[in-house]
This record gives C-alpha cells, structure tokens and sequence, in this order.
C-alpha cells in the first residue's frame, strides 16, 4: 500500500438508483414504497422550464412529509450554468434540508463547480443549524468533466459518489448515436478474412474509456462509482448486460429510469450465492495458509494469494451491507 491511505466515504447500498420527476409527485409515494437503494427527485432534465418551480414545491413538500420508509433519498439540481440552480438549493436545503441525505450535481465540469456548492449548502445548514451532512453525488457527463475527473473527486469531504451521465456525455463530444447508453453497431472491429475467407464482426463498448476513467478517479478518492441510465426500458436483457460490464469495472450500481429497472440493478449489483460461497472458501482457505505461514496456497486447481482475501471481503461486506438493509 502507498503511505497515502485511501478511507472510502459512508458506506451505502447504491445498487439501483430511481430517477422521479420532481414535476410528478403522484410517482414519489410509489418511489418509496420500491425496493430501489436510493430515490433521486429531478428538478434538471426531466423537468420542463415551465415545470421548475412547481418542482422544487412538490419536492420540498414531499421530503418534509412523505415516509421514505428510511431510503436514501436525493434532489437532482439544475447546473451551475442555469439561473434556476442558486434557488433549488436554497428553497430546497433551506426548507427540507435536514430531511436530505445526498444532493445530485449535474454536468460538473471542475473542481470549482463543487466548491462553490460546498460553500452554500454549508452556509445554509450552518445558519438551520442541520445536524445532518448532505453529501454529494456528481453527474460526470461532459468532456470538461472527465479531463478533470480526478480533482473534482477530491474537491470535498461531502463528496460520496462518481455518476456517469450516458446522454450528456454522448452530447458533450458530440458522438454520433442517439440512443441512451448500450451499444452500437458502429463501434465495432471488421476482422480480416480468416483461411475460409469469412470476416466477422466484433462489437466493443463505446463507453469504456469514460466509465473506466470515471471509476479509477472514484476509487482513488474514496467515493462510489456508479452507472448512469439505459434508456430502453423495455429491454432488461440490454440493462442487465450493461450493468454487468460496469460492474465488472468496479461499479456499486446503476440508475434506473423506469421502476422495472430497479430489480434489475439490485439483482446485478448483489453478490450471488455461488460468488459469496466462492469468497467465504476463498477466506477459510487463506486463514488456513497464514496458520500454515504461507502467503499463496492453490484452491479448486488455481493460485490464491493475500490479494485474494481483498477481493473476497468486497463481496462479503457488500453481502453484509445488503443483509443489514433487509
Ligand atoms: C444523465 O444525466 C445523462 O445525461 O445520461
Ligand atoms: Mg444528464
């Protein structure tokens, strides 16, 4: 290990995050009552200009009055480069800020934008005298964004997870495909002609480089790195594929943009039986070689060694985590 020791923030079970409209608030009682790990209120992109203000009301009415049933729960802002931004977190932190667990920051493009959220929302639960600490969530969904991944990781301590924004991001460079995360045809390699002259095609993942940019930054810094939408809804072989390759990479969850996605993160993102059973032989295993005073021993025909014992205890604690909420 570096002499530079990374504490990962609070822990919290994030595996499906629910998007709800802020303008919809017949949908906030059923947000609650869903097996979803955290509930984020949209006041940005999901909300029309004309809709803002009624919003922010539905959202402040709902966090002082409706039973969360002990969700972590979220408000969305709109971004820094809008006029709407200074009054959701003032309305929002001033009149419901002790009933808010995270705030969502969207498009953040350097460490400055956290900064200055810092500022007010600490300002503004210092003069309520808030016993809570609202934590952050940013939205990596620019190009700005990722070039300045890591100090934005690092730019508070109410810092707590990495989100990567498919859409913006696409938007942002500009890349040519309209659809919400997944795949996409053109991405893909041309092989040459084998001996029988046939050529295949093989697909890759567009979003790579970002999501893994974005989960090296959030791990470096302690914070949670999670998966952003799949916007076809009515394709849960398509989510569950996506959401499996993120969280190969290391991510804790995905965003769900409809409640039937909120299964299906919980399903991908909580160790299976078969994958806990392997860790805890994995563990008994490796307790037996340090009695023995060895550092690698072979289990099942493979080579396990220390760094086993970290790999194996991220999907116990995650169990237990997951355990502790049921
Ligand atoms: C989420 O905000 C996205 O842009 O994908
Ligand atoms: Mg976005």
């Amino acid at each position: 290990m570096s002499f530079t020791v990374v504490e990962p923030v609070a822990q919290r079970l994030n595996r499906s995050e629910l998007a709800v409209p802020g303008s919809n608030p017949k949908l906030f009682p059923k947000a609650a009552a869903s097996a979803a790990d955290i509930i984020f209120l949209d006041l940005e992109d999901a909300v029309a200009p004309d809709d803002k203000e009624q919003a922010r009301r539905n959202i402040i009415q709902a966090l002082n009055e409706v039973d969360w049933r002990g969700k972590t729960v979220s408000v969305r802002i709109n971004g820094l480069d809008t006029h709407h931004m200074y009054r959701d977190v003032v309305d929002v932190v001033e009149q419901a800020g002790d009933k808010l667990d995270l705030i969502m920051i969207p498009k953040v493009g350097t460490a400055a934008d956290v900064y200055a959220l810092d500022m007010l929302v600490t300002q503004i639960q210092t003069a309520k005298r808030h016993s809570n600490r609202i934590g952050f969530e940013l939205i990596i969904e620019t190009a700005l964004g990722i070039m300045n991944v890591d100090a934005i990781a690092a730019a508070s301590k109410r810092n707590e997870s990495l989100h990567f924004g498919v859409a913006d991001y696409a938007a942002s460079t500009k890349a040519r495909t309209t659809g919400i995360g997944g795949a996409n045809p053109d991405y893909a390699v041309l092989t040459d002609k084998d001996v029988d002259g046939n050529r295949t095609v093989h697909w890759g993942d567009m979003w790579h480089y970002p999501l893994s940019r974005m989960v090296v930054a959030a791990r470096a810094h302690g914070l949670r790195p999670i998966d952003g939408p799949f916007g076809d809804f009515s394709d849960p072989e398509g989510y569950r594929s996506a959401a499996r390759r993120a969280a190969v990479l290391g991510c804790e969850g995905k965003w769900a943009i409809h409640p039937n996605q909120v299964a299906l993160g919980n399903e991908v993102f909580s160790p299976s039986e078969a994958e806990l059973a392997k860790a805890k032989k994995v563990l008994a295993a490796m307790e037996q070689a340090t009695k023995d005073g060895k550092g690698a021993v072979a289990l099942d025909g493979r080579l396990i060694d220390i760094a086993s014992i970290r790999q194996a205890e991220v999907l116990v604690k995650t169990a237990a985590l997951i355990e502790a909420a049921n």
